[in-house]
This record gives structure tokens, sequence and C-alpha cells, in this order.
């Protein structure tokens, strides 16, 4: 097993980039800890969606954001896009900064491929932290839906698909009170290209349930959800609060799917507080 080294300081900032898993990936390491927090973003944005978090937990902890294959500044690759190949490359990039065990805080997507993840590589994990997310698979009427949306994307751009998605990311409060975060995400959203995000489309619909394992779940897990998503809604988190043995849920008011962008203090409040937790 590897064992966790003290880094080389100079290898720490933003936009970082290491050749992994047969990709280059960018990331962004900063502060120190015993244990590494590392994020994984939703889909199709970027790791620029952790900077409230990474400046806040940077003070206290070591905190690493990248970009999964094919978004922001991380390669492609032609091989089609999968969960499993997103968990794969956690791990890779976990082995080539030679982190043994670190608390893997993963949204929506995020979420999914640190459930994956968890399932293969359990031992890599000192802690999971699940925002806005689910453990099910597509369902046959969301299945067609994405491969629609592919289509369209290939037809048309991505123009109609982000417009779609931006109508059910936020609450409605976000919405009125903070109209400047809503075109941030949506010129990330746009930055994503057109061929990634139809390869994750395909990988979405066809990812496996995550369910069924959740009660060989042995580590500390925290599971946030805005109380308004409309995309993996608050019943979803329940039902994993309920099969993951000892885990917390925290709801987060006036938040929908972007919660850690919509409600950043309350959020990095629970997340602050769970690492504390771990670390006695
Ligand atoms: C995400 O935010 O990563 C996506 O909404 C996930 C999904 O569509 O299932």
């Amino acid at each position: 097993m590897l064992q966790q080294t003290n880094r080389d300081k100079s290898k720490s900032g933003s936009n970082l980039i290491l050749t992994s898993n047969g990709i280059s990936v960018a990331y962004n390491d900063y502060g120190d800890g015993a244990i590494p927090i590392i994020f994984i973003h939703g889909f199709p944005f970027n790791k620029n969606m952790w900077q409230p978090q990474v400046e806040e937990l940077c003070k206290s902890h070591r905190v690493i954001a990248y970009d999964i294959r094919g978004y922001g500044s991380t390669s492609a690759s032609t091989e089609e896009f999968s969960i499993a190949l997103f968990a794969d490359d956690l791990i890779h990039l976990m082995d080539i900064l030679m982190i043994d065990k670190a608390v893997i805080c993963g949204l929506s997507i995020g979420g999914y491929v640190a459930l994956n993840a968890m399932q293969r590589y359990n031992n890599r994990f000192a802690g999971l932290i699940l925002c806005d997310t689910q453990c099910s698979a597509d369902t046959t009427e969301a299945k067609e839906k994405r491969y629609n949306s592919i289509k369209d994307i290939e037809l048309n751009g991505t123009s109609g698909f982000i417009d779609g998605m931006i109508k059910n990311l936020f609450s409605e409060s976000t919405y009125t009170n903070n109209p400047a975060l809503v075109e941030e995400v949506r010129s990330m959203m746009f930055s994503s290209s057109p061929e990634s995000i139809i390869k994750t489309l395909k990988a979405l619909a066809e990812r496996w349930e995550a369910c069924s394992s959740l009660q060989e779940i042995t580590v500390p897990n925290l599971i946030i959800c805005g109380k308004e998503d409309k995309i993996t809604q608050s019943e979803k988190a329940e039902y994993m609060k309920q099969h993951i043995k000892g885990s917390e849920l925290a709801i987060i008011e006036k938040a929908g799917h972007l919660s850690t962008l919509e409600q950043t203090a309350e959020v990095n409040g629970h997340i602050n507080r769970f690492i504390a937790s771990i670390n006695k």
C-alpha cells in the first residue's frame, strides 16, 4: 500500500498538471493536513465550482479539486466515458499524488463517481461526503431523455441542453437574489465541450446503481442536499442516510442542486465539522 508522504510544497497551487491513467489531469492542491480532501465536480462543470470550499478548507486541511476527464483543463482521450472510468481516474490520481487515503467529496456525478470508487476501492477512503447526489441508476425514462439530449446536441449544439438544465439547477432564492452566480455557472457549462457532454450523457445513462452496496460503507459519511434540489431530490438523500450506517444528513434551506455554491457558509460549516470529527 502506498504511504502518505510529506509532499513537495513547490507542487501546491492551481492548475497543476500531471499525467495519470493516460490523460493529462488539471488540479488545484492547497493547504496541509493529515487527511487530504479530494473534490469531484458535477456535470457539466469543472473544478472551479469548488472554489468556495477550497478557499475555506485549505486554511486547515490539504484540499485537492481536479477537473474530471474531458472537463476544464483535463484532456478527454478517445475512450468512451463511464462512471467506472472516472472512478479509476480518481484512484490513479491518488496513486500519483502518493495519497493512501482521503476524504472524497463528490457533487452529483461526482457522488456517482465516489460511490463507484467506494464499491471497488473502499480502502482508499478516510471518509465520504455526498452532495446533491443519489445511488440509483437512471430509469428508462431518464435514459431516454439523456439520449434525446445527445441527438439534440449533435444537431444543434449545447445551448438548448444548457438552457434547459439551468432552469433546474438553483433554488428560487438563488434565481432571485444571486443572478451573478447563475450567470457564472452558465458560462462554466458553456466552456465544456459538446463532445465531452455527449460522452458523459452516455456514461450517466449507462451507469450502475450503487444503492445495493450502501450498507457496506463503513467510513464516516456526510450527506448534503439542497432542500429545493430538483435533479437529485432530498428523498434520494434521505434514502442514502437510511442505508449508510452512522451517516449524517444536512438538508440545506434556500438551495437547489448546487447547494455548495448557493449556501457556501452553511455547507462549509458542515464539512469543517465533519472533517474535525474524523480527525479526532
Ligand atoms: C450533475 O450535476 O452531475 C448531473 O446533474 C447528474 C445527473 O444528471 O444525473
